[in-house]
């Protein structure tokens, strides 16, 4: 194997291994180091995303929802299900199959696409405008030269303070998907998209779940009127969230943890739960990059400082994904990993940051591109609204979910999409449609002239488009 290459790829999770291959693609000699390690202690590429994040967390998801269906929801129907039961070893079990595909995959890919894979950690030697040297520390340890550097080393939990996870009983993302029996008590400090994701996960299965989160608001990046839609669908399930919680000292006894907390009004309260998810939002990770050594430059965050290209301040040193300024999104990740061997190769890779879409996997979905509306009033932009509930959708009454909305947001003057949000079913595929518009930069009446199929969901994006101009058809 040739131990120089043109791009060297530091982190195979979403950022990195797509650069990689887009790198491979354009003609470069291309390798890709990544550390993460399966059960055997083999290589399991795809980063956070596939092996702790977005695809496992999708698929106890999907598991919960089938049991939830199974046990409240096939009824209506007609379907009677007796003797129920949950195997959570299998539900496991499956979920690791679904991340071990993937990590194959990943691997398969880099064989297809000729990228060169090295599984260990990779870390700068030395270099400069001509090249690097990076250090693999894997079974064995080797250097390997690039011309150019990605660096896509993610991101990590983070930790409240006294109260490191032990993977047991304070949990992080890794160890709330690996939970081995049902907690009765669920506890989860921080309402973001992990706390709401696993423990919608957790009550499905059973649990008695407490989200405790700081701010006073909830979703508070969400638009305002989808926030509190969503809180009042996710409560009616069974998900006790409490804002506006000071959390207090957390303490790890043999089988439980307490954790002392005051609520929004100031009384104190000390919760005891089986197992305890701390989602408080996520580190960048460049432990063990030897940044200090070769001078890459960290902002006060952590992060490693780039400019809008994601260049660093080391000639021919790149940074994308998690471990840059910017959403923790895997899209994003891959986008700028994109973007980034586009613009090794000479071209305009270009990442639109006004068009990521964002996805909260509850049930009902949330999921919004854009701006709020409480964004636009804050720069005081003139818009227009418009909103369709799902429950006047065709599509939705014969699925049985009717829950939520489709809400457009378009400039008062010229109609141009400005944001789009929506609380409800397959809201995670119905988003591609505003995004699409919005790249085209495309007029509500463009949506609402468009000829969508019936019945389907996407009608709700429709009407919701001719409600900008109070003309929807079937509300
Ligand atoms: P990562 O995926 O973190 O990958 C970094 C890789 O680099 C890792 O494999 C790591 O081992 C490796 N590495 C680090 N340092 C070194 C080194 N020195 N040498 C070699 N290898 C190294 N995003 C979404 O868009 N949709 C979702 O549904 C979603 N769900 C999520 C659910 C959970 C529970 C979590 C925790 C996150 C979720 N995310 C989701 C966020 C998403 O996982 C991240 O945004 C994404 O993984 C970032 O990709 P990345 O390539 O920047 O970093
Ligand atoms: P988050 O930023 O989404 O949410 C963290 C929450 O914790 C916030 O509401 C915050 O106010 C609260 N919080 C912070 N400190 C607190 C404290 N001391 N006490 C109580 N509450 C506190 O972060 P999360 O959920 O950890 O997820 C990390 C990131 O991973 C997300 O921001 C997202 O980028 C990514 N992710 C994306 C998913 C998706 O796209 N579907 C799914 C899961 C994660």
């Amino acid at each position: 194997m040739s131990k120089n290459f043109d791009v060297v790829v530091i982190g195979g999770g979403p950022g990195g291994y797509i650069a990689a291959i887009r790198a491979a693609q354009l003609g470069f000699n291309t390798a890709c180091i990544d550390e993460w390690k399966n059960e055997k202690g083999g290589p399991a590429p795809g980063g956070t995303c596939t092996n702790v994040g977005c695809i496992p967390s999708k698929a106890l998801l999907q598991s919960s929802e089938h049991y939830e269906h199974a046990s409240h929801g096939f009824a209506e129907h007609g379907i009677e299900v007796k003797g129920l039961g949950l195997n959570l070893e299998k539900m496991l079990g499956r979920k690791n199959t679904v991340v071990k595909q993937n990590n194959d995959g990943i691997l398969y890919l880099f064989k297809k696409n000729k990228v060169s894979f090295f599984h260990g950690r990779g870390s700068f030697v030395k270099g400069d405008a001509n090249g690097y040297e990076i250090k693999v520390a894997g079974a064995a340890e080797e250097t390997i030269t690039a011309k150019h550097v990605i660096v896509a080393t993610g991101s990590n939990a983070r930790a409240l303070p006294g109260a490191e996870f032990d993977e047991k009983l304070i949990l992080s993302n890794t160890g709330a998907l690996s939970i081995t029996e049902v907690p009765k008590k669920l506890g989860v400090i921080g309402a973001g998209v992990i706390g709401l994701e696993m423990g919608s996960v957790w009550r499905r299965l059973g649990a008695e779940v407490t989200v405790l989160e700081a701010l006073p608001t909830f979703l508070g990046a969400v638009d305002e009127q989808i926030a509190k839609e969503a809180q009042k669908l996710l409560t009616k399930q069974g998900l006790a969230v409490n804002l506006g919680v000071k959390i207090g000292a957390i303490k790890a006894g043999k089988n439980s943890v307490s954790v002392e907390y005051t609520d929004a009004k100031g009384d104190a309260h000390t919760g005891e739960f089986d197992k305890l998810i701390v989602s408080i939002g996520r580190t960048p990770n460049t432990i063990g990059l030897n940044a200090e050594g070769v001078g890459l430059k960290l902002d006060e965050r952590g992060f490693i400082a780039v400019d809008g290209d994601c260049k660093t301040n080391l000639p021919n040193v790149w940074a994308v994904g998690d471990v840059v300024r910017g959403p923790m999104l895997a899209h994003k990740a891959e986008e700028e990993g994109v973007a980034v061997a586009e613009r090794i190769a000479g071209q305009h890779g270009h990442v639109n940051f006004n068009t990521i879409p964002w996805v909260i996997y509850t049930s009902p979905e949330i999921a919004w591109v854009g701006k709020t509306e409480q964004q636009l009033k804050a720069e005081g932009v003139q818009y227009k609204a418009g909103t369709f509930p799902f429950l006047a959708n065709g599509r939705a009454r014969a699925l049985g979910d009717t829950s939520g909305m489709v809400k457009f947001l378009a400039d008062a003057k010229t109609d141009e999409i400005l944001g789009v949000h929506i609380v409800g079913p397959m809201a995670s595929e119905l988003i591609s449609e505003a995004v699409v518009a919005m790249e085209f930069r495309a007029s509500s009446e463009d949506i609402a002239r468009i000829c969508h199929a019936h019945p389907s969901l996407s009608e709700a994006t429709k009407e919701a488009a001719l409600a900008v101009d109070k003309r929807a058809l079937n509300f």
